[in-house]
Formats: structure tokens, sequence, C-alpha cells
């Protein structure tokens, strides 16, 4: 993250667990976003689109559910399912609705300061939306899954609250700090190339491996080596820590209505119990992956839909948006970060 962030963001991170921007977004496009996923039908949640395939298996395995789940797998999946479903009562994933105009906002009002790396993508967004009869989030990491493939130990979230979180309504987010514990994420981009360089029909005419192309049989053969197997262990692992060792360590944030916090959802998180009988939690979130100089391209889309198609220039304070998914051989090497 020191190749990320500048000096004084990378220490509020390393130590706190997330950077305030110090930007609110203006009340009428905060109300305009809500707007929007209003007209969603109550229910949707493409959440439960990540349970096809591997995904979240380690951190379930870590606890008593995960013995259940290897005794009863058909079970537990559903019931898996049913806690997601009751988590929240709508979460929309992929509109790519607000990405530019947030982060038009962002950059008008300095956002790139906090940056030392020149390009970062905006991969999607998604919106989560959650009653008082919702349960928490525990402490979790977002585990890297290959419906998403590129992803880094450094990917960055914006976090957005379409409402207040305080002590009043709960709802808070907490996270643990880097300098607690942290789990390596670079590494899965290291064996996925070492993998998937040795099968011609993944690789374009660059020597870059063309993500869409990866089957899921190829994905499944994957998962069973031993360097993935091991890496596995470790998220294992480092979850239970997490939960036995660090549970009071993990900082909370107050967040007023649309203001921008940033925080790597690959660290330790958990979200407070929402508390308010009379409005709904309210959460709008771009997920942003810095590039490394892993020859992995970018997939085109997300469960059907096209994702990973926003570039912000951190040092121009521009974004631009492509018709597909940005291409990280056009990016200049010296601006790659190193893996
Ligand atoms: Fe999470």
């Amino acid at each position: 993250m020191l190749q990320v962030l500048k000096d004084k963001s990378y220490t509020d991170y390393y130590s706190n667990g997330f950077v305030e921007t110090d930007i609110s977004l203006p009340e009428d496009l905060v109300d305009e976003i809500k707007g929007h996923y209003l007209a969603k039908s109550r229910g949707h949640n493409d959440f439960l689109k990540f349970f096809a395939n591997n995904e979240h298996q380690a951190y379930l395995e870590g606890n008593a559910i995960g013995f259940f789940i290897n005794a009863f797998p058909k079970t537990a999946k559903k019931m898996v399912k049913k806690f997601y479903d009751k988590a929240y009562n709508k979460a929309v994933y992929c509109e790519q609705a607000y990405i530019e105009k947030v982060l038009a906002y962002l950059l008008e009002n300095g956002f790139q300061k906090l940056f030392r790396t020149r390009y970062i993508v905006a991969s999607y967004d998604m919106y989560l939306r959650n009653g008082h009869d919702s349960p928490a989030a525990g402490i979790h990491t977002d585990l890297p899954n290959f419906h998403h493939l590129y992803e880094t130990e450094n990917d960055l979230s914006l976090f957005i609250p379409l409402v207040d979180l305080d002590d009043e309504n709960g709802g808070r987010l907490s996270v643990l700090p880097e300098d607690k514990l942290r789990i390596p994420g670079n590494v899965l981009l290291k064996l996925l190339y070492e993998h998937f360089s040795q099968a011609p029909e993944c690789l374009d005419e660059n020597g870059y491996i063309e993500s869409d192309r990866i089957t899921p049989s190829q994905l499944a053969a994957f998962v069973k080596t031993k360097p993935h197997q091991d890496l596995m262990a470790v998220y294992k692992g480092a979850t239970s820590l997490a939960k036995k060792s660090y549970a009071g360590d993990f900082k909370r944030t107050v967040e007023t209505k649309g203001k921008v916090l940033m925080f790597n959802n690959k660290n330790f998180h958990a979200a407070e119990q929402w508390k308010n009988e009379s409005i709904d939690r309210e959460i709008y979130v771009i997920r942003m992956v810095p590039i490394y100089d892993a020859r992995i391209k970018l997939k085109s889309t997300l469960h059907g839909t096209p994702v990973n198609n926003v570039l912000i220039d951190l040092e121009e304070g521009t974004i631009r948006r492509f018709d597909g998914p940005v291409d990280l051989a056009t990016i200049p090497e010296a601006e790659k970060l190193k893996l």
C-alpha cells in the first residue's frame, strides 16, 4: 500500500485501518443515488450470484459451520444463501451508475492528493441496503474470488453511507488496521500467472492472460494446486486469528450521510448492527483496483454486466470510461506497481 498511497494517507491507513477523504458528496447527489436504487425491487440480491463455484470457503471453514458444510454441502449452501438473503434486503452490483459522477466530484475536491500511484481502475459499484432485523456482518475479509479474478491485497473501496452511521443508528464500519494483522493477496496474482501462462489457449499475442478465456474446469484444476491450497490455509488461519486475538483492536468510524471513507476491504472488517427501526441502512461502494505488473487482463464482465471499464488518472485528475475493460497492456510499465 506504500506504493499506492502518499505518506499521510498511508500512515492513516496503516494505523487506523481507513483513510478519511474529508470529502462529503453534495446532498442532492446522495439523494439522487438513493432515488436511483429505490427503483430496484426490494429483495433484489446480486450477492448470491457469488455462490456459484468456490467462494467464502476458507472463511466459512474457519468455524463450526465449516465442519457442517463439509458433512452436508447442499443443505449448508442453502443455509448460507439464506443468511445473505437476510443480511441485505437489497444488494445491487455493477450498475456503474454513479462511478463517474462521484469520482468527478472527488477529483474536483483534491481526492488525488491521497495517492502516490498514477492510475487506478474503478472496477464496479454496489449498493447495499439492510434493516434493523438483518444480522450484522461479523469479522471477515472480502476474500478474493474467481468472479473478479484480478484482485490485489491493496484493493480500495470508497465507502459512502447514504444515511448517518452513528451511535444512534448503528451500522458503523470497523476495520482492523494493517499494523495489527494483514493477509497476503498479491501472491494470488502471481500464482494465477504462473499457472495459466502454461496454457497457450489462455494467452493473447502479447503473452497476457485473457481472463475471460479461462474455463470453469481450468479454474477447478487451479483450485486443487498445492500453492492455492496453501494460500487458502493462510486465509483460514488469519481469519481465525483476527477473530480470536484481535477482536478488540478494530477501529470504528462515525460517518455522516454522503461522507466518503476509503478502506481496504481485504483487511479484516465488520459492520455494527443497524438499530434504527424507521429507516434502512444504505451504503454505496465503489471498488477500485490498483494496477500491477502482472500480465493478466481484467475481466470484461461480472455476472454478465460490464465492469473494470473506468480508468482514473490520479496525476491529471481525470476519469476515462472505455467500451470494454481497461487494457492494462496500454499502461506504461513504469506506472505499474511491482508485484
Ligand atoms: Fe466485506
